[in-house]
């Protein structure tokens, strides 16, 4: 199994794809494969709409709260979801948090690190067709790794498989294959081309994967389409927060957000209060080591160029991209 940890701007869906945008009433960015019209926008009658729904198929989501599981959350359930009508089961330990209570989803609870709990929650869904697997545990050593991340996908699998006789497909998500640790910080990631991945984007390629035979049992790149430098991005992600920004890069000594945020803690707590925003750590809000690595990096470029061949033309404008997702957070009261 490849190890999951991974990287702020790098591509991250495997297995999968789709092509439809989602429908959350929230600012999307441009970009992707149209929409096919519901059946609610070609005017169908209403007494179709409340008929029950007959389920072509049952999704179970792992890591529901997660950045693509939360996609995956508002994406399936559309009524124009490729693979659809899709009922969904969605899996993390925490209570459903306000920002994914709205998603038609069965919300589960379970630490899938725990056979036990994992064999008593998931045994008892005979009726899924697809596991969509995005979630992951990092620890200081790859060997910790490996064994913490086998050990969930391993208890899931063992729960659901002997129970769910229709179970067709199973989407594993995973990382870039190898990761590296903190680098010093220097004019490298500064200049250098980067791309991103748009969780969006993803879940619609896991889908995509789900439904299409020509995607089975294979193994696919997510990335945005393009290219950015943070030296160009830098300007627009500082508007967003109505900050000031240095358009040049100063060589200094080695910084790290990591070093940097580590007692930032109290002040986070007084700009939630002063903000009204949902109540967060900054632990929960910031993964620093991540944005270390996408700010301290050379190119490492994903190609799309197998998913486009074999179907998946889904695309997103890193920079709309971006401005979408903070936009969303904002919305939730994520962020101020
Ligand atoms: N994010 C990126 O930038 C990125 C980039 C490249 C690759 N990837 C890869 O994508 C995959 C998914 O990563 P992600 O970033 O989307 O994940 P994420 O945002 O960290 O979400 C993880 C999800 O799994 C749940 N979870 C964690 N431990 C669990 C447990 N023991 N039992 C049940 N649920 C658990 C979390 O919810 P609770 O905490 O509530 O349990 C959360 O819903 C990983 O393989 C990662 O390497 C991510």
């Amino acid at each position: 199994m490849e190890t999951p940890s991974r990287a702020a701007s790098d591509g991250a869906g495997r297995l999968m794809m789709g092509c439809c945008t989602a429908n959350d009433g929230l600012p999307h960015e441009g970009g992707s494969v149209p929409r096919r019209k519901s059946a609610a926008c070609s005017g169908k009658k209403q007494e179709d709409e409340d008929a029950p729904l007959k389920y072509q198929n049952v999704a179970l989501v792992v890591g529901i709260t997660g950045i693509v599981g939360n996609s995956l959350a508002k994406i399936l359930p559309l009524s124009d979801t490729p693979g659809g009508p899709w009922k969904v089961y969605g899996i993390a330990r925490r209570p459903q948090p306000s920002w994914n209570a709205n998603h038609h989803i069965t919300y589960i609870q379970c630490d899938i690190s725990d056979p036990q709990q994992t064999r008593d929650k998931l045994s008892k869904l005979t009726d899924v067709t697809h596991i969509f697997y995005a979630t992951w545990s990092s620890r200081p050593t790859e060997a910790e790794k490996c064994d913490v991340n086998g050990a969930m996908l391993r208890n899931v699998l063992e729960a659901v498989i002997p129970h769910a006789p229709n179970l067709q497909h199973i989407c594993l998500q995973t990382g870039r294959k190898h990761y590296v640790g903190p680098f010093p910080g220097n004019r490298v990631g500064w200049e250098d081309y980067m791309d991103a991945s748009d969780a969006d984007l993803i879940a619609e390629q896991q889908i995509w994967a789900a439904v299409d035979p020509n995607a089975k049992n294979e193994a696919y790149n997510c990335s945005n389409g393009d290219v950015f430098k943070w030296k160009q991005l830098w300007k627009v992600l500082a508007e967003q927060f109505e900050l000031e920004y240095e358009e040049n890069f100063e060589d200094g000594e080695k910084l790290t957000l990591e070093e940097m945020m580590k007692d930032k803690g109290e002040v986070w707590d007084q700009i939630v209060k002063e903000n009204g925003l949902v109540t967060t750590k900054l632990e929960q809000v910031g993964c620093w080591w991540i944005a270390d690595y996408g700010l301290n990096q050379g190119s490492g470029l994903d190609t799309m160029n197998k998913s486009k061949e074999h179907g998946f033309l889904g695309f997103r404008n890193s920079k709309k991209s971006f401005v979408s997702w903070i936009d969303k957070m904002k919305a939730y009261k994520i962020v101020p």
